[in-house]
């Protein structure tokens, strides 16, 4: 029995250039999915729980700690995106450097950054979108849009955002590119408007206590917004429909973690410059800051654009969750049947339909910190992986063609591993024992039924 069996780069690169999936997407459509998926949730809900119950001010420190760590990260994924441009991200990089047992485990817990992810992004939406018809003089029946844990019965409008979703991304990736470009725009709209109108209200006296909580706050307040920043990674599952993935894969990736980490510092620079950190407490932080100050029209248009930036974050994670399954299925260790191609619409239309569901599913009935939490911690694994894996790369393939690559590798990727498990180390030990009592379920799927069904066993 060999768990560690690898898939040959060469092979990789054979399902790359076979791939039955459209190639449709250029630099700027992978810049702008990455900012796409990367805005979202983490700024616009849960930096108000981070600086209000960890660090304070210091959140600011917190989104340095976090993209930091994110950009030794984004380093390594670059440099394995330019080089295996196929679906799957960590999963498919993994299978190639550390063997089959670790690739499942990893694609595994992508089932936490992207399913559970965008459920947390759901609930989101749905916090936004109920205050903005609060705003607009239309209350919604807290039982119906809040989860049991909160008082409520279910969250109907994250599950039929979800949904709508998941019904556009059977359509095909063309029109929800489109969809994606108006809705990101939007977006950066929302945060100028937020950085414009209450950036001149900063009162410095504000940003004292600068750590109210120490260095530990600031550090538990980084694994918190650490979720801000996921979805960097989730560009690199485009490679296979994007033209000239070698070029634009590490430019999508690297540009799009840069942009919002500049963003992220300024809102909560800004939030907690404002109002006092105590105060930022409540789901939809950054529309309750204007408000205080008196914008209310100026709040209404940021909850308006922080419900478009949800929405393609959404959109975005469902894509990626599908195209990791995809890889998957194409590697037999899961039923083949359900990642059949779309005939008429190019999708794989049954996975995205199965993935849809249970996002829906887990957005109406959970909270929303409890599911960021799981995600981040499944995200972190795969990174500590992909960036091993960079290394045992270099070394398995020292002549393979790398488009991009990652300066000082052996540094960089210590470094990634050990910011990661850094993070990690702060999230709550529930998280953690959530995430290993999940890792373990992985492992019993895996010899039940991937070992045995891997297409590496008929080569
Ligand atoms: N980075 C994404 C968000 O903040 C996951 O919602």
């Amino acid at each position: 029995m060999n768990v560690f069996r690898t898939k040959g780069l060469e092979v990789l690169k054979k399902e790359a250039a076979t791939t039955s999936l459209h190639r449709s997407l250029g630099a700027l459509d992978v810049v702008l999915l990455g900012v796409g998926v990367i805005i979202g949730t983490g700024i616009f809900v849960l930096t108000g729980l981070a600086a209000a119950k960890y660090a304070g001010p210091g959140l600011m420190l917190s989104f340095v700690i976090a993209s930091v760590t994110c950009a030794f990260v984004s380093l390594a994924y670059a440099e394995l995106a330019s080089m295996v441009p196929v679906s799957g991200s960590a999963y498919t990089y993994t299978y190639a450097s550390l063997g089959e047992f670790i690739a499942w485990l990893v694609g595994w817990n992508l089932i936490l950054e992207y399913t559970v992810g965008a459920s947390a992004v759901a609930g989101g939406w749905s916090a936004y979108m109920v205050g903005l018809l609060k705003s607009g003089g239309v209350e919604l029946p807290k039982a119906l849009t809040a989860v049991p844990a909160d008082g409520g019965i279910v969250n109907l409008p994250a599950m039929l955002i979800t949904l709508f979703l998941t019904y556009l991304l059977v359509l095909g990736i063309k029109a929800s590119t489109t969809v994606n470009k108006v809705l990101v725009a939007v977006k950066f709209i929302a945060i100028f408007t937020f950085l414009l109108l209450a950036g001149p209200k900063v009162d410095v006296t504000n940003w004292t206590p600068f750590m109210p909580f120490g260095f530990a706050g600031v550090s538990a307040g980084a694994a918190v917004i650490f979720f801000a920043y996921l979805g960097f990674d989730a560009v690199a599952t485009a490679a296979e429909e994007t033209r000239n993935p070698k070029r634009d894969m590490p430019i999508g990736i690297i540009g799009s973690l840069a942009i919002c980490t500049v963003l992220y510092i300024a809102v909560s620079g800004v939030m907690t410059g404002v109002v006092n950190y105590t105060e930022l407490d409540n789901a939809e932080p950054v529309a309750y800051v204007l408000r205080t100050i008196g914008y209310n029209f100026g709040s209404a248009v940021v909850g308006t654009g922080a419900i478009a930036g949800l929405t393609t974050v959404l959109l975005v994670m469902i894509y990626a969750q599908t195209r990791a399954f995809f890889a998957m299925s194409r590697d037999g260790l899961i039923p083949a049947g359900i990642c059949k191609v779309h005939p008429k619409y190019g999708t794989p239309h049954v996975i995205t339909m199965i993935v849809g569901g249970i996002i829906a599913i887990i957005s109406g009935f959970t909270p929303i910190h409890i599911v960021a939490e799981m995600c981040s911690s499944g995200t972190l694994f795969a990174f500590v992986i992909a960036s091993i894996g960079v290394v045992v790369m270099r070394r398995r393939y020292p002549e393979a063609d790398r488009p991009f690559k990652c300066p000082a590798v052996n540094v960089i990727a210590s470094l990634a591993v050990i910011s990661c498990l850094y993070v990690m180390s702060n999230l709550s030990s529930m998280t953690i024992e959530r995430f290993f009592v999940w890792s373990v379920l992985g492992c019993v799927i895996y010899f039940m039924y991937g070992y045995s069904h891997s297409k590496l066993n008929h080569k």
